[in-house]
C-alpha cells in the first residue's frame, strides 16, 4: 500500500493538463483545455480538462475524474500502477507499506509485467554482457548499423542458443512457469517440455504508450533459415497485436509536436529512423493497419504518412486497408522508396535530412496516388477506367469532411480526366446508398433477442438505445435511502473507494444481504452485480446507455441532481453547489447504514411477534437469544451511523 504522504505528495506535484497532454492533444480555450476524447472515437473534441480543478471530463463516455483515474482509464492501470507511473514522471520517491493481495485479474496483469520486465533485463543483458550475446548478437545489430546507446533506448536483447537458457533462468529466480507460458516467453510442449521461444534470436521488446514491456519480437539471425524470419509474443491479458503499434511510446510525443505520423512496417525501419532523428515513426508490425491502431494515432495527430516499402502488388494489396483511415477522418500520404529499399536501409544509405527532404519532395496524397497506381494499369482500356472511376469514388466518399472530399472529387476529375459534376452526382449517389445501409444495420439491430429482467440484454447490445425491454419494472415503493444507494452507484460506481475497490464493489458488498423494495432499484443493483462479476466496470455510461429505457432515465434523473459534479450545471444555474467528493465516504455510507438499520428493526419487530406465539421454553429461549443478538447488531449500526454523521 502507498503511504497516504506519497500520495499527497503525487498530488501536488500532478499537473492534470500535462500529464493528459502525454496522451491527448490539446488546445486551451477559456479556462480548460479541449481535445478529442480518447475513449470515444469523435471527430469534435469534448474531452475537457480543468486546470483549476485538476479534473477531466470526457463528455462523450462520461468518464472523468483526477489525473490518476485518467491513467487508470486510458492504461488499464491499477490506482497504485497510477500513482507509481505519476510518481515517476514527477521524481517523487514511493514508500509502501506491505498489504493484502490484488484482485485475482490484476495480479495476472501484474505478475505478466513482471515477467516481461525480467525477460527484458535479461535478454538485454546477454546481449551486452555476455560472451555469445557480444560476439553474435551485438555484432549482428553492429552489422545493422544499430549504435550502442540505440541498443539501450530500444532496451533491444538477445536469447541465447541453447534450448531452455532463459527459461532456465527464469525459474531460478523464482518467476513462475505458468506466467512464463502465458507471456508466450516459454514454449510448453505436451510432453511437459519447456524451451524458449525466443532461442538463438535477437529481441525487440514492445512498449505500451507509457513504456511498460507488453511484448517481444524475435529475429533471426541466418537468412538461409527455414523458420519464421521473426517470432512475435502471442497475445495475452497484456498483449493484444491487433491495438499496438510498435515505438508508439518513443513516437508519441514527436508525432504530436510534428502534427505528422510516419507509420513504417516493421520493428528496424522505426529504429534506424528514430537513430537518424526522425522519431515521429511507428510501425504496424507487418501486419494489415487495424482501426484501433488507426484511432491510436489518431490521438496524436490527423497526419499520417504512410512509409512503403516494396513492390507494386504488395501496394495495390494494401490499398483497400487504408480505405479505412480516410474513414476515421484522417489525412493520409504516401511515400514510396526507390527501389528494393525499405525505410530502414534507405535512411541508412541517406542519411536524416536527405530522407526528410526526400519524403517532403515524393510524398503524394492519398487519393490521388491511389488514382494514378490504377489509371497506370488501366490505360486505354475502357471498361477498366470506368472500375477505376468508381473505386476512386469509393475511397472519396469514405472521407467524412464533405468539404475534404469536393477538393478530392475536383482534383481526380482532372487525372481522370471526367468531367467533375458527373463524379459529384457518383459521389452523392454512394453516399446515399452508405445511409441507407446504415438504416438497414439498424433495422436488423431492432429484432433482437428479448429482454430478461435476470440478467438484462446480453453484453454485446449494451450501448444500443434503440431497443425498448418488454415487461415494465414496477417502482413499486420509493424509499429515499434505497434511490440514494443507487444513485451512488450510478454516479461514482467507477470511482475508487480504497485501494483496488471501486465504489460499486464496494456497494455490491456492503448491500448484499438487503433486498430493495423497489423493483426499478433491484434492477440496476442485479444489473451492476452481475456486470461487475463479469469484471467489467460500472459507470455512468453502463446505465446512461442502458438498453432499458426506464433505467436510462433514472440515470438521467439521478445523475443531472446537483450533487454531481457538473461544471455544466453550475454555470446553467449560477449556483455554487457543495462538492459532494469531498465527503463521498460519509454520502455513500450514510444510506446504507440507515438501510440496514431499518432492516435490524424489522426484524427484531418480527423476533418479538413470534414471542405471541411460543409455545416451548425452548422456543422462548430461542426467540430471546435471537433479540440479544439483533440487538448487538443494532448497536453496532447505531454507532456507525454515529460515526458517519459525526464525521
Ligand atoms: N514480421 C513478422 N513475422 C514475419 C515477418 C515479418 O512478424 N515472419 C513483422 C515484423 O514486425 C517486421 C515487419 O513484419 O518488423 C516487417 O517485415 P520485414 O519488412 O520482412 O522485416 P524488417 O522489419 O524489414 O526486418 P529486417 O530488416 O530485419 O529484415
Ligand atoms: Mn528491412
Amino acid at each position: 500500500m502507498i503511504t497516504r504522504e506519497t500520495i499527497d505528495r503525487i498530488m501536488d506535484a500532478v499537473d492534470i493538463v500535462e500529464v493528459i497532454g502525454e496522451f491527448v492533444h490539446l488546445k486551451k480555450r477559456g479556462a480548460n483545455y479541449v481535445g478529442l476524447s480518447p475513449f470515444a472515437n469523435e471527430k469534435t473534441p469534448s474531452f475537457t480538462v480543468s486546470p483549476v480543478k485538476q479534473i477531466f471530463k470526457d463528455f462523450s463516455t462520461g468518464k472523468g475524474g483526477s489525473a490518476v483515474t485518467f491513467l487508470m482509464e486510458l492504461e488499464k492501470f491499477s490506482y497504485p500502477e497510477a500513482l507509481k507511473w505519476l510518481a515517476d514522471k514527477y521524481q517523487i520517491e514511493v514508500e509502501e507499506i506491505k498489504k493484502k493481495e490484488n484482485s485475482p485479474e490484476n495480479d495476472e496483469r501484474e505478475s505478466l509485467f513482471i515477467v516481461n520486465e525480467f525477460a527484458r533485463n535479461f535478454f538485454a543483458q546477454n546481449l551486452l554482457e555476455r560472451e555469445e550475446g557480444i560476439n553474435i548478437g551485438q555484432s549482428y545489430f553492429k552489422e545493422r548499423g544499430f549504435r550502442e546507446e540505440t541498443l539501450q533506448k530500444f532496451q533491444l536483447g538477445y536469447c541465447l542458443d541453447k534450448w531452455d537458457d532463459f527459461t532456465q533462468s527464469a525459474l531460478k529466480a523464482g518467476y513462475n512457469e505458468e506466467y512464463l507460458v502465458t507471456t508466450g516467453l516459454t514454449i510448453k510442449k505436451e510432453d511437459g517440455k519447456t524451451f524458449d521461444r525466443y532461442k538463438g534470436r535477437v529481441i525487440f521488446p514492445i512498449h505500451s504508450l507509457t513504456g511498460r514491456v507488453i511484448g517481444f519480437g524475435g529475429r533471426v539471425l541466418k537468412t538461409d533459415s527455414k523458420t519464421a524470419k521473426y517470432v512475435n509474443s502471442p497475445e495475452s491479458l497484456i498483449y493484444h497485436k491487433s491495438q499496438t503499434l510498435y515505438g508508439i511510446y518513443f513516437a508519441k510525443n514527436k508525432i504530436r509536436d510534428e502534427g505528422n505520423c510516419f507509420l513504417a512496417e516493421g520493428y528496424t525501419d522505426v529504429i534506424s529512423l528514430h537513430q537518424s532523428g526522425i522519431e515521429n515513426t511507428v510501425a504496424s508490425s507487418g501486419t494489415s493497419l487495424t482501426v484501433e491502431q488507426i484511432r491510436l494515432i489518431n490521438r496524436f495527430t490527423k497526419n499520417v504518412t504512410i512509409l512503403f516499402d516494396g513492390d507494386a502488388a504488395g501496394i495495390k494489396a494494401s490499398l483497400r486497408g487504408i480505405d479505412m483511415i480516410l474513414e476515421e477522418g484522417l489525412n493520409v500520404k504516401i511515400v514510396l522508396f526507390p527501389d528494393g529499399h525499405d525505410p530502414d536501409s534507405f535512411v541508412k544509405s541517406v542519411g536524416g535530412t536527405a530522407f526528410r527532404e526526400y519524403v517532403k519532395e515524393k510524398q503524394q496524397d492519398f487519393i490521388l496516388f491511389k488514382t494514378s497506381i490504377l489509371l497506370q494499369d488501366a490505360q486505354k482500356d475502357p471498361l477498366k477506367r470506368a472500375e477505376v472511376i468508381r473505386d476512386i469514388i469509393e475511397s472519396i466518399a469514405k472521407i467524412p469532411d464533405t468539404i475534404k472530399a469536393s477538393v478530392f472529387v475536383s482534383e481526380t476529375s482532372r487525372l481522370l480526366q471526367m468531367d467533375e459534376a458527373i463524379l459529384m452526382a457518383e459521389l452523392n449517389k454512394l453516399k446515399l446508398k452508405g445511409a441507407k445501409n446504415k438504416e438497414k444495420e439498424k433495422e436488423k439491430e431492432s429484432t433482437l433477442p428479448p429482454y430478461d429482467p435476470s440478467f438484462g440484454y446480453p453484453p454485446e447490445l449494451h450501448g444500443l438505445i434503440d431497443i425498448e425491454p418488454e415487461p415494465e419494472i414496477a417502482a413499486d415503493n420509493d424509499d429515499p435511502q434505497e434511490q440514494e444507494i443507487i444513485r451512488m452507484l450510478i454516479t461514482y460506481g467507477n470511482e475508487i473507494w480504497e485501494e483496488e475497490t471501486t465504489i460499486a464493489q464496494f456497494l455490491i458488498e456492503a448491500i448484499d444481504d438487503i433486498e430493495f423494495g423497489n423493483r426499478l432499484f433491484a434492477t440496476v443493483f442485479e444489473e451492476a452485480k452481475f456486470k461487475s462479476g463479469e469484471g467489467e466496470l460500472i459507470d455512468d455510461r453502463f446505465f446512461i446507455h442502458h438498453p432499458n429505457n426506464q433505467i436510462r432515465d433514472l440515470a438521467a434523473t439521478l445523475l443531472s441532481s446537483p450533487h454531481a459534479l457538473s461544471e455544466n450545471w453550475e454555470k446553467m444555474h449560477e449556483i455554487e453547489v457543495p462538492d459532494e467528493r469531498t465527503k463521498l465516504k460519509q454520502a455513500i455510507l450514510s444510506p446504507i447504514y440507515h438501510i440496514k438499520m431499518r432492516k435490524v428493526m424489522r426484524l427484531i419487530k418480527e423476533n418479538q411477534e413470534k414471542l405471541k406465539d411460543a409455545k416451548t421454553d425452548d422456543e422462548i429461549i430461542e426467540i430471546q437469544t435471537m433479540h440479544v443478538q439483533l440487538k448487538q447488531v443494532e448497536k453496532s449500526i447505531a454507532s456507525e451511523l454515529g460515526a458517519v454523521i459525526i464525521k
